[in-house]
């Protein structure tokens, strides 16, 4: 199942990351595929804001992992300065994944084989102008096709809509 968002805006991309945020659960996976500066972490960041994470989300490319806490602990990894597939268990990777909290994985595609094993979410973002980006949203597993499914329906938890 594939769900396809067509973004004009860094804020766009940022508001559809949060409502995916919203609708995670313990132990959710996220795969980020994309190439440099498409928007990754402009989306992770709105994961984050979804999973209600006040610290500043940034980008982990030096430090391979950001570890974050909202109502659900949030792993954030970046994988572009990894070149063997070796250090991945050695940055924890495993034990995130198999934890209760929620993972997203920036450059999941360079170790696609390995990361198989986890059923996830994955979102591919490509570029299509200065500021348009198309966001490839794919799921095989029952627990994230509700979540494209939620988005297709178009439900926003965000606040009511007081009436
Ligand atoms: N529609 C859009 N969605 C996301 N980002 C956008 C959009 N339009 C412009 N941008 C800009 O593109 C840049 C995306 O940077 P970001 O760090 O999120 O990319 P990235 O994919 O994580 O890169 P890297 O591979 O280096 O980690 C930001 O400067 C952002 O403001
Ligand atoms: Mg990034």
């Amino acid at each position: 199942m594939q769900y396809i968002f067509n973004s004009a805006l860094a804020e766009e991309t940022e508001a559809l990351g949060k409502m995916v945020g919203k609708l995670l659960f313990p132990g959710a996976v996220i795969y980020l595929n994309g190439d440099l500066g498409t928007g990754k972490t402009v989306f992770a960041r709105g994961v984050g804001l979804g999973l209600g994470v006040s610290t500043p989300i940034v980008s982990p490319t030096f430090t391979l992992l950001n570890v974050h806490q909202g109502r659900l602990p949030f792993y954030h990894f970046d994988l572009y300065r990894l070149e063997d597939e070796s250090e991945l268990f050695a940055i924890g990777l495993d034990e995130c994944l198999d934890g209760d909290g929620v993972s997203l994985v920036e450059w999941a595609g360079k170790f696609a084989a390995y990361l198989a094993d986890w059923p996830a979410l994955t979102v591919t973002i490509t570029k299509q102008g200065q500021a348009e980006r198309q966001l490839v949203l794919q799921a095989e597993s029952k627990s994230y096709r509700q979540i494209l499914a939620a988005l297709e329906r178009g439900d926003d938890n965000d606040e009511d809509n007081g009436y």
